[in-house]
């Protein structure tokens, strides 16, 4: 059998070192926020190529804290792909902003820059690229169409971790970027947790303001604040796991070469990395009209596969109230009925890689 994702596999590759970790947490007597917290925050800057970092309690809040502090509010719009996890358009909805969905590129599946500015009205405040799957979203179109309207850019990169656009880490391109380290995630905690990075130090200042009731000093509230704030024994344990990210991308760098190299000749249509891209490798992400054929045959192999995602935002039920015509969205719509993950991961040996690619190789 070959998990779609095995979650236990980096505990118990580094055991000795998380439980150390977790222990030294437990023995200090500090529980929330502290110098555990701080020195992750340091670290995943540094990591970034970021000026600040501030934790939070999962990629939800990074998101929606990070359109808060940039005064995104009711009244105002915000460009979305129409493409991607529901999570990035809740976050608009939960600021009381409208989210304004734009189509994918169908060769990346990213939000396609082109589209951008005919979306852009009086209203459009912000606009949130995707990293979606691990691949960069284009960033340079989307950074000078936001200079030329005053928009600011809050990036999603809650699956992209580690990788690069132009040859520089996602992290510091946008105003703010917001991460979740969800256990799945390729630097995920042992529970929720996230955080958002920034070169601006007024964001970083609201944002850990804002996490903590709207609170800089003891009892004194400025603002409508929240309680979303990293916990110290998950900073631990991604304190831990940062060091082994860059070898745990390589490999899946290995694994995505080898599906791109011997899946090359089949009916599939492989993820497509532009030259100024160097994925992540979240997810391995195929497309084919016959989805359900490959599955199957997956599924009979012993082989976990998922779906990524099966029902864009715009056709979810959450989003009945916004009446967006399903076919209004007909790439989204499409990429729905036609994508499928196959298992990537840091723990996944080359030898059940290669029994991925025999299985979705032979009809
Ligand atoms: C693209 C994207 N955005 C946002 C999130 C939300 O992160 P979290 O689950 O930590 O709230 C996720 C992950 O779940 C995601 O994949």
């Amino acid at each position: 059998m070959i998990p779609f994702l095995d979650l236990g596999a980096a505990y118990r590759e580094l055991k000795t070192e998380i439980d150390s970790a977790v222990m030294r947490v437990l023995d200090s007597g500090w529980y929330v926020l502290g110098p555990e917290v701080e020195a992750f925050e340091a670290e995943w800057a540094a990591y970034c190529g970021a000026d600040h970092a501030v934790g939070l309690a999962n990629g939800l809040d990074a998101l929606i804290l990070a359109l808060r502090a940039l005064d995104v509010g009711p009244g105002h719009e915000v460009i979305v792909p129409s493409n991607t996890y529901i999570a990035t358009w809740l976050a608009v909805s939960s600021v009381g902003a409208t989210p304004v969905p734009v189509e994918p590129d169908p060769a990346t599946h990213n939000i396609d820059h082109s589209r951008i500015e005919s979306a852009i009205t009086p209203r459009t405040k912000a606009i949130i690229p995707v990293h979606l799957y691990g691949q960069p979203a284009d960033m340079d179109p989307i950074l000078a169409l936001a200079r030329k309207y005053e928009l600011v850019v809050v990036e999603d990169a809650a699956q992209a971790h580690g990788a690069r656009y132009r040859s520089r880490r996602i992290g510091g391109h946008g105003d703010v970027v917001c991460w979740s380290f969800y256990p799945g995630k390729n630097l995920g905690a042992l529970g929720d947790s996230g955080a958002i990075t920034t070169n601006r130090t007024d964001v970083a200042d609201r944002i850990k303001m804002l996490r903590n009731y709207g609170s800089r000093e003891k009892y004194v509230n400025e603002a409508l604040g929240v309680n979303s704030r990293l916990d110290p024994v998950q900073a631990a344990v991604l304190r831990v796991k940062l060091h082994h990210l860059d070898r745990w991308t390589d490999h899946r760098r290995c694994i995505a070469a080898a599906y791109m190299d011997k899946l090359n000749n089949t009916d599939l249509i492989l993820p497509h990395v532009p030259d100024w891209a160097d994925p992540a490798w979240h997810l391995f992400v195929v497309r084919t009209a016959a989805r359900e054929d490959l599955q199957q045959r997956l599924t009979k192999a012993g082989i976990g596969s998922l779906i990524h995602y099966p029902i864009p935002p715009h056709m979810q039920q959450a989003y009945a109230g916004m009446m967006i015509r399903p076919d209004s969205l007909p790439l989204a719509r499409t990429l729905a009925s036609e994508v499928l993950s196959l298992p990537i991961g840091p723990h996944l040996t080359m030898d059940q890689a290669q029994a991925v690619i025999n299985a979705a190789a032979h009809k």
